[in-house]
């Protein structure tokens, strides 16, 4: 698709009945994204995701799919500072999840890991940019990559993937321009979150693009919807409906 000039459009899924749905609108790549630890569980970072819990999240996505590609986080504390350790978590998620390929955060100090994963026959897809697993070193959400040294060691990173084997790279919120010199560097995909329209494709958070979640408002986001407006109105009329004993009525009973 890169060299078509064919851009590529992933989302995160993180169950099986939307899974299906963004399936059958004919989406590229579906993420099961360790995002599933703010928006499904309401985590205040991506830290506290299990393994288990990533691979119910993946199974239950890769029983709806027919057609895209489906890759898994790896969660934090599962590859970063040992490569067998790495190896072991990502073969157990390949094997009970049945994905396609994983994803890992980092550039030089997961390398290692990167390379011995990809030796055991498993696609990895890199994430470099805003890693939100490290949060704690970064200390804030804000884009990344602006300055000149930090943009040339994301610029350096980027290529390790790509030579370690990286079939693809995520890049988030980091300047435009950076998210574009990637890509021309990079033979692989590059696919963008808030890395502006110079990469090869973009990825959202589902519930973010459907307007379900209210309070994240990154420049970077579109909203395609307003389901959390939908959804309550929905449920405010379902419960109005029970309560002035409307619900059911003959028709929608035995
Ligand atoms: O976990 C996630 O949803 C992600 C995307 C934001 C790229 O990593």
């Amino acid at each position: 698709m890169k060299q078509n000039g064919e851009k590529i459009a992933m989302l995160t899924a993180y169950d099986y009945t939307s899974a299906k749905i963004i399936d059958q609108a004919g989406i590229d790549i579906i993420l099961v994204g360790d995002s599933a630890a703010n928006v499904m569980a309401g985590h205040e970072t991506t830290l506290p995701i299990t393994i288990e819990q990533m691979i119910y999240h993946a199974q239950s996505v890769v029983r709806a799919v027919k057609n895209p590609m489906v890759v898994v986080d790896m969660p934090f504390g599962t590859y970063q500072g040992n490569s067998k350790l790495a190896v072991s978590n990502a073969i157990r998620i390949m094997k009970e999840a049945e994905a396609d390929a994983l994803k890992v955060e980092g550039g030089s100090e997961i390398i290692e890991s990167v390379l011995t994963i990809i030796s055991a026959g498993i696609p990895v897809m890199g994430h470099l940019g805003l890693t939100p697993q490290s949060i704690h070193k970064f200390g804030t959400y804000n884009v990344r990559a602006r300055e000149e040294a930090e943009a040339n060691k994301l610029i350096e990173d980027a290529i390790s993937l790509e030579q370690a084997g990286c079939f693809a790279l995520v890049l988030e919120k980091i300047p435009a321009e950076v998210g574009k010199r990637v890509a021309e560097i990079l033979k692989i995909p590059v696919i963008g979150i808030g890395a502006g329209n110079g990469v090869d494709g973009q990825v959202l958070v589902m519930h973010d693009m459907l307007g379900l979640t209210q309070e994240f408002s990154p420049r970077f986001l579109r909203r395609y919807h307003d389901l959390h407006q939908e959804m309550l109105k929905a449920v405010q009329n379902y419960i109005k409906d029970v309560k002035d004993k409307d619900f059911p009525n003959d028709q929608e009973q035995y």
